[in-house]
């Protein structure tokens, strides 16, 4: 039987490069890298800049897969805020050019938003709730999750929280930054209120197989529990073998950064769950990241 064949959107990056890795047997994947080349295990990969509307349909219509997981973005909420128009190109434009393929051809459009859609001051949050961003970055995705749907309502607009995991390409997640810190015997300062319901890049793949199989729609993949940054470094210590005393605890208010931060961005999973989504235990999941890091990976 053939298998179905799927673009992957933002395959240098950290989510998309697990995604591909976690499901390159399953389906026949072309990744979707802009600037940084990425070789990955049986995963096809190609360079296309997305907000160019042309060279992204000339690409699509010749080689129309069965689905589209669009992971691609201009990630970094510090970054968006200070560059208002490379955000939306990527963040906005990029998704409606997708989504507008999609449709037309109709493919399965899946695309990843964000828990900073929200202010942080009614968490836990539903698919429900209503949206109010802070950030330059939350408003933009806030802006692509409403064109997708209005464009192609068979749209499946998965948000998650934040991430951890093993990077397989260029894009990391925050683990990175505070093991090299701690490694190298050096403080790491993390946020006391700041709250995310995380995950990780596994369970995060898992969850976008599963919307896959669904047909416009509205999910939330928020983690098991909800843990303060100060909170997760913690377990990152107590996994990988550092000293809790490295960590040292501040309070949002005190860093001056150019994106409004939400306290506490938690998001639900009832829905997931019914799906058949089940989100592990933190300390779990970072053991079998370090297991993961211990193995190295020649996908780089
Ligand atoms: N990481 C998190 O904790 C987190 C949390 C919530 C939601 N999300 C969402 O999850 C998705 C994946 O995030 P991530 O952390 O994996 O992102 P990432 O590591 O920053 O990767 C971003 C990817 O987008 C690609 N890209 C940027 N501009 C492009 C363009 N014009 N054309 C084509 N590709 C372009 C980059 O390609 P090059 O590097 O090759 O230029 C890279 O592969 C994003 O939608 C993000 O907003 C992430």
């Amino acid at each position: 039987m053939n298998k179905n064949q799927i673009i992957v959107t933002g395959a240098s990056g950290f989510l998309a490069s697990n995604f591909c890795h976690l499901y390159k047997d399953e389906f026949e994947i072309t990744g979707i890298f802009y600037s940084h080349k990425v070789g990955l295990a049986n995963v096809k990969t190609i360079s296309l800049d997305l907000t160019n509307k042309h060279a992204t349909e000339e690409y699509i219509r010749a080689n129309p897969p069965d689905g589209i997981i669009h992971l691609a973005a201009l990630s970094n909420p510090n970054i968006c805020e200070l560059k208002t128009l490379d955000s939306f190109k990527t963040n906005v434009q990029a998704t409606v050019i997708l989504a507008e393929i999609c449709a037309d051809l109709d493919i399965l459009f899946v695309f990843a938003s964000t828990d900073l859609v929200f202010n942080g001051l009614n968490a836990p949050y539903a698919e429900e709730a209503s949206t109010l961003p802070i950030s330059t970055y939350g408003f933009h995705k806030v802006m692509a999750e409403s064109k997708a749907m209005e464009i192609y309502p068979k749209s499946v607009i998965c948000r998650l929280p934040l991430m951890y995991g093993h990077p397989y390409a260029h894009g990391e997640s925050f683990l990175q930054p505070i093991l090299r810190e701690l490694k190298q015997n050096k403080h790491v300062t993390l946020f006391t209120d700041e709250y995310r319901t995380v995950i990780s890049a596994r369970e995060a793949c898992i969850g976008l197989r599963l919307a896959l199989e669904l047909h416009g729609n509205l999910i939330h993949f928020g983690g098991k529990e909800s843990y303060s940054r100060f909170e997760i470094g913690q377990k990152i210590c107590d996994i990988f073998g550092f000293e809790r005393s490295l960590l040292l605890p501040t309070r949002q208010i005190k860093v001056n950064m150019p994106a409004r931060r939400p306290p506490d961005v938690s998001l639900t999973n009832r829905k997931a769950r019914q799906l058949g989504w089940n989100p592990s235990d933190l300390l779990v999941e970072l053991s079998m990241i370090k297991v993961e890091i211990e193995g190295g990976s020649d996908e780089l």
